[in-house]
């Protein structure tokens, strides 16, 4: 029999395919699994659709000789990238691949991630990086440093044009965090996600410090002490899970709106928990967790930064079937202050919901800013100033209520009318003041007590009629400032009404450059 020469040509392919599926080897993804990690392609498999992955760039590979790397080329080289689906939409991902060389960034991998971002950004798609990489290849020197370069330049023009998320699933160092730092979302994978820009063993010769890799970069650090992470999950698949669940609220990119899913919850459903929710007692806390599980459809509530921050809340839900960020003070931390955490964290929240047509609930409880030298001196000022900036500058639908204090400049921020607020309304509980009664009676009639005969009953009887002109929400109703006093009853169905009422909301900033948001 004659040989045929397509069936050669066939077999050295599939040759080539399969030698490109093992990476680094059989014996790097054994080390892989006892390490507790998944593979770049065993990940790929878990996180889209069934059958919808296209691979791209598979028989690329490095071209240095540097250092020993001739003996380490391996075919698509340290990272799996291509395009898939999730959910029936359009997605692009790039998985690094730890097997090879620890994943670390060559020219050639930089060059395979930057081509799934242009196609992403000129696509109109999300991309999803599944980071897990010792960061810039050393022996390759510039030529990587300048691969992490093009890579920052593509997240920064794709930043507000498509959603960019990161996973973060191995021990990601120098640039590997970077990358993730500039975009949307992070998520980390509890016990094996680790970031940082240098590791323990330079953080020892430089400072000292002996700290863990852990310790210095696990989830549990950056999702309560940096605030890098915006997600935490116990494992890979979770990880997956809670990815998709985040894409199922945002549009695929700044040009459509997020997605309308058909309500399988009414959106008349009176909420009569919500009467009797806040303590009569105005220095008592309650969850505003509960609040927003009352308004939103089927409970349905993911929230964003959740041990970060907690005395501002953030997160996805849905109203009538339209997706709305919220962000919201909690009582039950800190009586709900804006301080410099909270302020950067709801600010920053609040740009990515403009950026992607996604409308702002705000549930406002707050009795200020926090006072304070760690504060003041920490930058209370610059940072508290990114929140007014951020909620002055949204041009999308922005939805309020007051439930009970907003008080000074905090009020003024949370959405304020005179910050564009478009439906803002106060339940009968409201206090809208420059200042609690006592603090303001204490300046505006310190003399007056002072000189009284009984100063105590004085300041209480002086407390009693400020509270009676300013401690409700007529005042900013009578002009206008509060567009409705509701029945916390009413609150799902108003909140509805009013997302109906915007839909094909249109505003516009003046034209410029880019403003000068205080960082
Ligand atoms: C080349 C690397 C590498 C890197 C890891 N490897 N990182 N090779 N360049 N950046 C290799 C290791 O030598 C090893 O190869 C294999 O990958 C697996 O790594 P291990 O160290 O065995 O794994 P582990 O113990 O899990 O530790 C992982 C790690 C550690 C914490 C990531 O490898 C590490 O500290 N790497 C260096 C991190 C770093 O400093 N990167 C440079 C950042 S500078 P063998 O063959 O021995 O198994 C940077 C600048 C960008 O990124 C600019 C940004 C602004």
């Amino acid at each position: 029999m004659s040989p045929n020469p397509a069936n050669d040509r066939l077999s050295q392919l599939q040759q080539l395919k399969e030698e490109s599926k093992l990476g680094g080897g059989a014996r790097r993804i054994e080390q892989q699994h006892a390490r507790g990690k998944l593979t770049a392609r065993e990940r790929i498999d878990l996180l889209v659709d069934p059958g919808s992955f296209e691979e791209l760039d598979s028989l690329v590979t490095h071209r240095s000789g540097d250092f020993g790397l001739d003996q380490q080329r391996f075919l698509g080289d340290a990272v799996v990238t291509g395009y898939a689906r999730i959910d029936g939409r359009p997605i692009y991902l790039f998985s690094q691949d730890f097997t090879v060389i620890g994943g670390s960034l060559s020219e050639v991998v930089s060059q395979k991630i930057c081509k799934v971002m242009d196609l992403a950004g000129k696509n109109g798609a999300p991309v999803i990086g599944l980071n897990d990489s010792g960061g810039a290849r050393i022996q390759e020197g510039v030529t990587s440093l300048a691969g992490y370069g093009d890579i920052f330049l593509k997240n920064v023009m794709m930043s507000g044009v498509i959603p960019q998320i990161s996973l973060i699933m191995g021990p990601c160092a120098g640039g590997a965090v970077y990358s993730p730092a500039l975009t949307d979302f992070i998520f980390m994978t509890e016990g094996i996600g680790q970031m940082y820009i240098t590791g323990p063993d330079v953080i020892k010769a430089v400072t000292g410090e002996d700290v863990s890799h852990e310790e210095l970069g696990g989830a549990l650090s950056h999702s309560t002490r940096s605030g890098v992470a915006h997600f935490t999950c116990p494992s890979e698949a979770d990880t997956f899970q809670q990815l998709r669940r985040l894409l199922s609220f945002l549009p695929s990119n700044n040009t459509e709106d997020p997605p309308r899913i058909t309500p399988t919850d009414d959106p008349h459903r009176a909420c009569p928990e919500l009467l009797d929710i806040v303590p009569e007692d105005a220095n008592r806390a309650y969850d505003m967790v509960e609040v927003i599980h009352s308004i939103v459809d089927n409970d349905d509530f993911m929230e964003v930064q959740e041990r970060f921050a907690p005395n501002m809340l953030t997160g996805f839900a849905r109203v009538n079937g339209r997706s709305v960020g919220i962000v919201a003070q909690q009582p039950m931390y800190l009586a709900g202050v804006i301080d410099i955490d909270s302020s950067v964290k709801a600010a920053r929240f609040v740009r990515f919901c403009d950026c992607f047509n996604v409308p702002i609930l705000t549930l406002i409880d707050v009795p200020g800013f926090m006072p304070g030298t760690a504060q003041e001196y920490g930058g209370i000022i610059r940072h508290g100033a990114k929140l007014i900036y951020a909620y002055a500058e949204a041009t999308v639908p922005k939805i309020s209520v007051i439930t009970r204090k907003a008080y000074g400049g905090a009020y003024d921020v949370m959405s304020s009318k005179h910050l564009r607020g478009d439906a803002n309304y106060a339940w009968p509980s409201a206090e809208i003041a420059v200042m609690g009664a006592d603090a303001a009676v204490n300046i505006v009639f310190r003399e007056q007590i002072a000189k009284a005969e009984t100063p105590d009953q004085t300041r209480q009887t002086l407390i009693g009629e400020y509270q009676a002109k300013f401690n409700n929400p007529y005042v900013a109703a009578s002009r206008g400032y509060i567009d409705d006093v509701i029945d916390p009853r009413d609150t799902r169905r108003k909140i509805a009404a009013a997302l109906e009422m915007l839909r094909n909301k249109r505003d516009t900033n003046p034209p410029k450059k880019h403003g000068n948001i205080p960082l």
